[in-house]
């Protein structure tokens, strides 16, 4: 039998990050899973076998420590998905109203934290040609008003996935924009989430990603949905 790859996914205890995971566990991978509620991760994991809980915040550097510990353990990492993220201050404000405390906190979320774990996770993700996917949005590249600081913070992880690519031509770096779903995230920010599709959609589209292994580059769940 083939060996089990391994994949850390964060933000996993509900939304896409949830839906990736029953993905991929559908596919045998042995996987971590990240959120900072225990009991809901927990829930997750019982639910998928072959996955183990870590639970914690990301912008932790203990946590981080732990989570690679985790992975390492487990024979890994073949895959890391920096899925965890925050709208930042909600309802979303105009930039002229933005707070800057809440924006450097989005920043610390969307952007260093996945910065982190991909510098601890290289060398090993290095040796084993391995692969790392990191959840935008097209508020990284529309005008859209009131999206601004959420907007500014996956633009700079849209910036840092292009070099990382440039800089890891072993590796392959994936950036996409999942689409809207119907999810937690996007009834907090005000949206219409129940008109949206459900995570489960965009995650098939990711898992498609993540078998077909195409060059690294920025892709939208929509056209990889649409590729089938
Ligand atoms: N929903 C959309 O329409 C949409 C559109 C474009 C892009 N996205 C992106 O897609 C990704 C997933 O979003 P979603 O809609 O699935 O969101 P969600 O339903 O709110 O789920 C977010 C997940 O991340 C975890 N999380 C949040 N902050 C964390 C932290 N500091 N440390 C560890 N875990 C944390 C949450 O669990 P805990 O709260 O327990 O930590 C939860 O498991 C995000 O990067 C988001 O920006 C979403």
């Amino acid at each position: 039998m083939a060996e089990r790859r391994t994949a850390l996914i964060t933000g996993a205890s509900r939304g896409l990050g949830r839906a990736l995971a029953r993905e991929l566990a559908r596919d045998g991978w042995n996987l971590i899973i990240n959120a900072r509620d225990p009991d809901a991760l927990a829930a997750v994991a019982g639910e998928l076998g072959h996955a183990t809980p870590v639970a914690g915040d990301v912008t932790d550097p203990g946590h981080r420590a732990a989570l690679v510990r985790a992975v390492r353990e487990r024979g890994g990492p073949d895959l890391l998905v920096n899925n965890a993220g925050t709208l930042g201050t909600t309802p979303l404000p105009r930039l002229a109203d933005q707070p800057l405390d809440d924006l450097a906190a989005a920043f610390g979320v969307n952007v260093l934290a996945p910065l982190a774990l991909v510098q601890a996770l290289l060398p090993d993700l290095r040796e084993r040609r391995g692969a790392i996917l990191n959840i935008s949005s097209d508020a990284a590249v529309e005008g859209y008003r009131t999206w601004g600081g959420y907007g500014m913070t996956k633009a700079a992880l849209e910036q840092l996935s292009n070099v990382l690519a440039a800089e890891e031509p072993g590796l392959r770096v994936w950036w996409v924009d999942p689409g809207e779903m119907r999810t937690d995230m996007l009834r907090a920010a005000g949206e219409d989430a129940d008109a949206a599709p459900p995570p489960e959609e965009s995650a098939a589209a990711l898992r498609r990603l993540i078998t077909d292994r195409p060059p690294s580059g920025r892709y939208r769940a929509a056209d990889l949905a649409g590729a089938r």
